[in-house]
């Protein structure tokens, strides 16, 4: 394995009117055993005045952050980005060191028709590639003590792991079987939209945050004959089964919540049998704050029968109301489907199977009859197991965003690992953006501001 500093293209890159002069390092393999010419290599892209002595936005050469978005979707195939992508352009921009790796995702087959990037390859790329940059890191541009990480939903999951399980020995056997470099993959801090995490966890969750709201509104994927991709609505009603299966799912919550022994600084955070209590407080909390910045912002949110103003203070809502409002999007079980072919029973398939249950609740009610997956597995995609582990090195600092529209999770699965985090000692930015579907990179600004806050 080497990083040749000689292998370098200086570039100008145009956007919006700013022209940036950078260096970049392309298709850096970043493990020993790379498979096939696409995965396990990295773009590195910094700051051309950072080779000639010069400071960017107080940053030099040795201490800017070093920046490494993943473009991981639906826990599909994450590939490199180009400086022309607008987060890099505008972490760039902001004098970060950008690394840009390419990451194995659930949908790749070999010529065999063996899957090669099923869970837990997504993880153990991302990690690598934290290791190869603090392998060389007298040699490459910027700080390896400051790595950032940023993704979305898939790729937001996949951040948040990053800090939650830094160096965990759970992972090195995958690491070792790729030739990864023996080294450090912990990372200094985590930027996370949306994580689709706590798999699963997430269909209790689920059902629990769309208590009975039973109608759901989806987007399907298609494709036109030029190969352009878009949406069509799907909406229904979930048949008689689904529904006993919400009803099912809503009522294991309380004890998967109560088992966590979540606080924050009022005391317990608990639910009851009937799923109230002090935990669906908290998170009426952060819908009340959501709400606020809109008002704060000059919003009109008089529409919203569901939240009740008083002088232009957001002080009370309606919880169903407001699951109605943004309405369901997934059919019971939102993500261990009982017909098994969601996206997380693909992640959770194996090199002979494309597909596994991954929870006791969906294998006792498949209407599949598949396979349970490798239960260590399904371990290493929740970042909630490794938390309070002390053989992790955790990220210090969490930014967590997860859109007051999104219906993609339950929004107690990003406040679950929040809590659990500030819990542990570690510093988390939570908010939920008003009137956000489920997306990211969407306040640039926010974020470069919160890692200039944390680094400097
Ligand atoms: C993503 C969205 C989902 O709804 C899901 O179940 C998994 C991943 C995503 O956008 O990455």
């Amino acid at each position: 394995m080497k990083f040749d500093i000689n292998n370098y293209s200086d570039e100008t890159v145009e956007k919006d009117g700013i022209k940036l002069s950078i260096r970049a390092y392309r298709n850096v393999v970043f493990v020993e055993k790379p498979i096939g010419d696409k995965f396990h290599r990295m773009n590195i892209y910094a700051p051309l005045p950072y080779f000639n002595g010069r400071s960017v936005n107080g940053y030099t050469i040795k201490t800017a952050p070093v920046f490494m978005p993943n473009a991981v979707g639906g826990y599909r195939p994450g590939e490199i980005k180009e400086p022309d992508d607008k987060t890099i352009f505008y972490a760039l921009n902001r004098g970060y060191v950008v690394v840009s790796p390419a990451i194995r995702g659930r949908t790749l087959k070999d010529g065999n028709g063996k899957n090669y990037g099923v869970a837990p390859a997504c993880i153990v790329d991302y990690k690598a590639a934290a290791r190869f940059l603090h392998y060389f890191a007298a040699e490459i541009p910027g700080n390896a003590d400051k790595i950032i990480t940023n993704g979305t939903s898939a790729g937001g999951a996949l951040s948040s792991l990053m800090g939650a399980t830094g160096n965990h020995p759970d992972y090195r056997k995958y690491l070792k079987d790729i030739g990864a470099a023996d080294s450090d993959d912990s990372v200094f801090a985590c930027s996370c939209y949306c994580p689709i995490t706590n798999l699963d966890n997430a269909d209790m969750a689920y059902e629990w945050q769309f208590d009975g709201v039973y109608d759901y509104h989806k987007r399907k994927k298609q494709t036109d004959e030029n190969g352009n991709v878009y949406f069509t609505p799907v909406s229904g009603v979930m048949d008689s089964v689904r529904i006993g299966i919400s009803r099912d799912e809503c009522k294991m919550f309380p004890a998967y919540l109560n088992s966590l022994n979540l606080k924050n600084g009022n005391g317990e955070l608990t639910l009851d049998e009937n799923g109230e209590g002090s935990f669906k407080e908290y998170l009426k909390g952060v819908i009340l704050a959501s709400a606020q910045g809109a008002l704060d912002g000059g919003g009109d949110l008089s529409g919203k029968t569901w939240l009740k103003i008083i002088d232009g203070k957001a002080v009370e809502m309606d919880f169903k109301g407001y699951a109605e409002d943004i309405t369901r999007q997934k059919t019971a079980p939102a993500f261990d489907d009982i017909t098994m072919d969601s996206a997380e029973n693909n992640l959770f398939g194996n090199a002979g199977e494309d597909f596994a249950h991954f929870t006791e609740y969906s294998i006792a009610h498949s209407q599949t009859g598949g396979n349970m997956a490798d239960l260590s597995i399904v371990k290493m995609l929740n970042p909630t197991y490794y938390i309070n582990d002390e053989k992790t090195k955790k990220a210090k600092f969490f930014r967590i965003r997860h859109g007051e529209k999104d219906r993609d999770t339950s929004l107690a699965i990003s406040a679950i690992l929040t809590l659990m985090l500030q819990e542990a000692g570690c510093e988390v930015d939570y908010f939920s953006p008003w009137d956000t579907p489920h997306s990211g990179d969407y306040d640039l600004n926010e974020l470069f501001d919160w890692i200039d806050g944390i680094v400097k």
